[in-house]
């Protein structure tokens, strides 16, 4: 037992429109490309799902899945009456293994190809729109058929719906830029033709962005307004992204535009090099907006959320109602049980390397860094007490510290089954707290950050596969040299 307080916000159920969420823990929807360009769902999905839900996430968003048929590399459809058995055996095997809920994120998405052409919601003509609605109305219904417990629109980042409400929306129609209703028009119809579909008693959510993060495009005060207008409609919940555009995507030659290449993909999934909860203080607002007004919808929060008292804290504080996790979750699906059974010390911390973007935007499978070589899913964990440890002459960690760099060496740790997954770099400076600053599998670290006439001190842990950690290894200081820019 770690002895860590009690996470009574964290473990407490939540009825959305019928569909009770034993806890507030949430996987955002996150694409795994384990499926083919079929479409279909397959064992590798169903296991990647089931991992959630053995881990006790309270509602996991399955990724998200075409309502149309339009080429795409490997991604879930519900585009067509014969998806539905695949999703019904994934809704099956995960409601058989514990109480999480789960719903897909339904997706429009427009044409994108090689050249670098993209086609944009200009060009699309009144037939088109009826088209997307239509589509959205029956994958929806799809969804409920196919044993879900709701479904999630997809407005967010670079998809079809953002894009109607994004203020680069340059349409002269109905559905124009030139006024926020305009923007919100196609959102209302779609919506409209859900709820038609699968009755009020379904619990339909909607994920859109806080902030597009991108030249011109629309920031908190209208975010709120828009939250405010899907709050009215009858939106179950509110789950919160922020960028993820093509507006600002790289050209990689030969390659589709990706949206997140850019700043604003940057901005949707926060790197190691930003702060912890970057994206916190935008839920809140919402929140607040929307429970000023009288509207309880609830709100999800995400982005490089790790820590459960920082969970813990944004759910008391009445930042959030749902703590979304997407990378956190994928490094490790037991981070809910490890909570509930006050193991928090052994939740492995995703380091926000990224090699999971990456993955995604080569449409490669999506896996951990830090899960075993070689491994589709994240290892299951193991009973006994076979916690790595250092060997009996110590972990002899030993740095030096110049040229802006400070280089770590230590020894191997040991674990009775030889299972030691990786360390976790441990650093402090003069005045702050000690910080998890890396993950690493081998015995070397180098550290860029560190300024020069500072002082800087180090420790690693060990871990191993299911998260249990080593004892500390011993402490080392390093200073480093004060050199021209360093000084004063
Ligand atoms: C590999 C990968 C795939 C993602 N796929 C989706 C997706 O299908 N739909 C979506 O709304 N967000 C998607 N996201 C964004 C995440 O849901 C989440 O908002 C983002 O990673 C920030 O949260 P985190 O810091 O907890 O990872 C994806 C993120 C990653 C890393």
């Amino acid at each position: 037992m770690s002895g860590a307080a009690p996470r009574q916000r964290l473990l407490q159920a939540l009825n959305i429109n019928g569909m009770v969420l034993p806890n507030r823990v949430v996987v955002p929807a996150m694409v795994t490309r384990l499926s083919g360009e079929d479409g279909l769902v397959n064992e590798d999905i169903i296991a990647r799902y089931v991992r959630y839900a053995a881990g006790q996430v309270g509602l996991i968003v399955v990724e998200a899945t075409a309502v149309h048929g339009a080429k795409s590399g490997p991604l879930l459809r519900l585009s067509d009456d014969a998806f539905i058995p695949g999703h019904r055996e994934l809704t099956r095997r995960v409601h058989d293994t514990s109480p999480s809920k789960v719903v897909p994120q339904i997706i429009h998405f427009m044409k994108v190809a090689r050249s670098g052409w993209r086609q944009t919601i200009e060009t699309l003509e009144g037939e088109d729109i009826d088209g997307i609605v239509h589509d959205f109305g029956l994958a929806a219904l799809r969804a409920r058929e196919a044993g879900y417990d709701g479904v999630e629109l997809h407005a967010a980042h670079a998809y079809t719906l953002a894009s109607f409400l994004s203020r680069r929306n340059r349409r002269k129609d109905r559905y124009g830029g030139h006024t926020l209703e305009g923007r919100l028009a196609l959102f209302g119809d779609v919506l409209a033709e859900v709820r038609s579909r699968v009755g009020n008693d379904f619990p339909v959510g909607v994920r859109f962005l806080a902030e597009e993060a991108i030249k011109g495009g629309y920031a908190l005060p209208e975010a709120q307004q828009i939250a405010l207008r899907m709050a009215q409609l009858g939106a179950d919940y509110i789950s919160l992204s922020v960028g993820g555009k093509f507006e600002d995507a790289e050209q990689r030659p030969g390659q589709p535009l990706c949206p997140y290449t850019g700043y604003s993909g940057d901005r949707c999934m926060p790197g190691d090099w930003y702060p912890a909860l970057p994206h916190a203080h935008l839920a809140a607002a919402i929140k607040a907006y929307l429970n000023e007004r009288g509207h309880g919808t609830p709100v999800i929060s995400a982005g490089k959320i790790t820590a459960p008292g920082e969970a813990e804290a944004l759910l008391h504080d009445g930042q959030a109602d749902l703590i979304g996790m997407a990378r956190q979750l994928l490094a490790d699906p037991d981070w809910t049980l490890k909570v509930m059974q006050g193991r928090e010390d052994e939740i492995i911390r995703c380091v926000y390397c990224n090699v999971c973007k990456d993955l995604d935007e080569r449409f490669r499978e999506v896996t951990c860094f830090l899960w075993p070589k070689n491994h589709l899913q994240a290892p299951e964990g193991q009973a006994g007490d076979t916690a790595p440890h250092w060997p009996d002459t110590g972990a002899a960690l030993a740095g030096t510290g110049h040229d802006g760099r400070v280089k770590l060496t230590w020894s191997p740790a040991k674990s009775p089954d030889g299972a030691v997954a990786g360390y976790d770099i441990y650093r402090a400076d003069e005045h702050g707290e000690v910080r998890c600053v890396e993950a690493v599998k081998g015995c070397r670290y180098v550290d860029r950050l560190a300024l020069s006439g500072q002082q800087y001190r180090y420790f690693v842990r060990a871990f191993d596969h299911d998260g249990r950690p080593s004892p500390a290894s011993e402490t080392i200081a390093i200073t480093m040299a004060m050199t021209e820019h360093g000084a004063k």
